[in-house]
């Protein structure tokens, strides 16, 4: 008797436990947004793209990012997408770092020297990230994905998503595969699914408390690789665009609501 009320108790108690834990969860992100740095992120972006650098001494404003030279209004949201000029498909990180080696003529080295920033100084590639993706704020998500090579990322992503390998045998699906997972109080999103990609996509790049820094989804991609022990992806690859694709169109036609605030 003594066990079988236990046994009751227990399925009881452990459902409502866990929504207590969600409600905490958002009651604790709600707080979070509200304190949140974007802005200065997003005005000190600004900056860099208005900066002349490089040999050939000129700004990023006539980076064309899809829509046309220096448009910035819904760009963002519209990547990745393929660009005839580099006849490749491109997530924003790859098309500010086209712009700064062909319009400012950087070498691909100068310019990746250092992507990811740190608490201390967080990186151009990340201010220049948080000032052009805060510009499609309120516009639907709408990567490419019509052209055969956009077509191709997107297969690509999605076959990379579902693929196990490395040390420990994983998949992005080993995490991000099943409902309810949880890792240190992060609910683990089936990013295969457009009702749980479409608001996750939708908020990056973003802010990070946990670690007071700005992050780049490169960098969401690198870390998520690390986790599953697999040798770092090199930064704008065509594999972190085709999983960045596989993402942005599974999310597609979700208001962009970014950059976010996270953990
Ligand atoms: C070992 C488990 C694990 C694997 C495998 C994994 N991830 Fe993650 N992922 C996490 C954790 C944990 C977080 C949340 C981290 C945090 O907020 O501190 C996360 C967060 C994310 C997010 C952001 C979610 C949000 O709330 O904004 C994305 C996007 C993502 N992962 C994509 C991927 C992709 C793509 C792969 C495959 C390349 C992958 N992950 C593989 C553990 C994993």
């Amino acid at each position: 008797m003594k066990r079988f009320l236990a046994g009751c108790l227990l399925a009881v108690a452990l459902p409502l436990a866990a929504q207590d834990t969600r409600k905490e969860i958002q009651k604790y992100q709600q707080m979070i947004a509200d304190g949140s740095p974007v802005e200065l992120f997003e005005l000190e972006g600004e900056t860099l793209w208005k900066k002349p650098q490089g040999p050939s001494n000129v700004s990023l404003e006539k980076c064309d990012l899809g829509l046309g030279p220096g448009v910035l209004k819904g760009a963002y949201a519209r990547l990745p997408r393929y660009f005839k000029d580099a006849d490749r498909v491109m997530d924003l990180e790859t098309r500010l770092l086209h712009c700064m080696t062909t319009l400012q003529r950087r070498s691909r080295e100068d310019a990746t020297k250092r992507v990811f920033g740190n608490e201390n100084q967080p990186s151009e590639m990340e201010y220049l990230s948080a000032y052009v993706s805060a510009q499609s704020r309120g516009m639907k998500m709408a990567a490419g994905n019509s052209h055969a090579k956009e077509k191709e990322a997107f297969e690509l992503g999605k076959a990379m998503f579902f693929h196990r390998a490395g040390g420990w045998d994983m998949s992005c699906a080993s995490c991000h595969g099943e409902e309810g997972k949880r890792i240190r109080m992060q609910d683990l999103p089936v990013l295969s699914k457009p009702e749980f990609a479409r608001p996750i996509v939708a908020t990056w790049p973003a802010y990070r408390v946990s670690n007071s820094q700005f992050k780049t989804m490169q960098w969401r991609i690198n870390d998520c690789y690390r986790q599953m022990r697999y040798p770092e992806p090199k930064f704008a690859s065509d594999a972190t665009i085709a999983l960045t694709t596989y993402l942005a169109v599974t999310a597609a036609g979700e208001p962009y609501r970014g950059p976010g605030t996270k953990r």
